[in-house]
């Protein structure tokens, strides 16, 4: 079994980086193909899957593919090629065979909160060590994702106690995935909406990420075989402002430097929100920010809707477009690619 450390190093490989394309079927339907006026269902999920698993040159930027368990036994169209002649592959093999590796989602999505119901906390830890041994032997899947979602609303939000269970599930679930062999990515994802202030956004990093790491020593995970998945801090979208990225850059990098311990292996960015552009520019400063103050972990993206959004606008559900929307979602790919470098 290959080493945890070795798995994670390889996630970071410089100027690689994650594509989540783990949305549950119900947000891939309503989120992504709904929200783009495209039909939905089984079968258009796994073209929607296929317009970027396929797409050629991807291993040249993706180190990894974070996917929802529908995906791990849909198969590639081989170019719109629907017939038996060819032989097609399950997604994690089509992966696997250019170098790219399958990870999986794992966590149940989200309940209210009993005492704080505009809060949530994640579910999934029941069942959750037999489903990673049977992702991680039937798939191959390295690395596993799970994500707590994180409102901030003024000074209300968020309880010190959505705060505290979120961590202990996250780290909990640390130490299953690592039990079984699988490099876990821990996603305390403090959302974009709301009112707040970028400080507010980064003071609410820091303090979630403190209660994560400290959960995590309680559990005993080997935070040197963890991989952070973080939001980055920025004005709550209903300000309708828009942060400089070197501002993003100092409070983000701010709160990670506060917060994560230096034998973390990596960090790595959801885009939350941000358009494509953002995304971009706001990882190329923290980046660069990273390089001047010498931080202890390599940082880079996993982004899902920053790197969907131009694809699906030309896809539209329709095969005479594929070549097309393939093409913007590579120019992307090596624009945030170069970003992740600073460049
Ligand atoms: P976004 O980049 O769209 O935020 O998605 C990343 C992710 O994995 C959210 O859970």
């Amino acid at each position: 079994m290959q080493d945890l450390q070795d798995i994670a190093r390889a996630i970071m490989a410089p100027g690689k980086g994650l594509l989540a394309a783990d949305e549950s079927n119900e947000s891939a339907d309503q989120k992504r193909l709904e929200a783009f006026g495209i039909a939905t269902g089984e079968e258009m999920r796994r073209e929607f899957r296929d317009l970027f698993l396929a797409t050629p040159g991807i291993e040249e930027y993706l180190s990894g593919v974070i996917l929802y368990k529908e995906t791990l036994g849909q198969m590639d169209d081989k170019d719109g090629i629907p017939s038996k002649e060819v032989d097609h592959l399950l997604f994690p093999k089509l992966l696997s065979e250019r170098g790219i590796m399958p990870g999986i989602k794992v966590d149940d999505g989200l309940d209210p909160m009993p005492d704080s119901p505009n809060e949530t906390i994640t579910k999934g830890l029941i069942g959750l060590s037999e489903r990673l041994t049977e992702y991680r032997t039937t798939y191959g899947t390295t690395f596993t994702k799970w994500r707590a979602a994180i409102r901030i609303d003024g000074d209300r939000l968020p309880t010190s106690a959505a705060l505290v269970e979120n961590a202990k599930r996250l780290a909990s679930y640390a130490s299953e995935a690592q039990k079984a062999g699988m490099v876990p990515l821990l996603e305390p994802e403090v959302l974009l909406e709301g009112k707040h202030s970028r400080l507010r956004s980064r003071d609410v990093i820091e303090t979630t990420l403190h209660a994560l790491f400290d959960a995590c020593r309680d559990q005993a995970v080997d935070l040197s075989s963890v991989i952070l998945k973080t939001s980055m801090a920025l004005s709550g979208k209903d300000t309708g402002r828009i942060d400089s990225p070197e501002d993003v850059a100092e409070d983000t990098l701010g709160a990670l430097l506060n917060a994560v311990p230096k034998e973390v292996p990596g960090i790595v960015f959801l885009s939350g929100g941000q358009t494509p552009d953002q995304a971009t520019d706001n990882l190329r400063a923290i980046a660069r920010l990273a390089k001047e103050k010498n931080a202890p972990w390599p940082l880079t993206f996993s982004y899902a809707r920053a790197f969907q959004e131009e694809a699906l606008q030309i896809w539209m559900g329709k095969p005479e477009n594929v070549p097309s929307a393939r093409e913007a979602f590579i120019n992307r790919l090596e624009t945030v690619s170069k970003a992740s470098l600073g460049q």
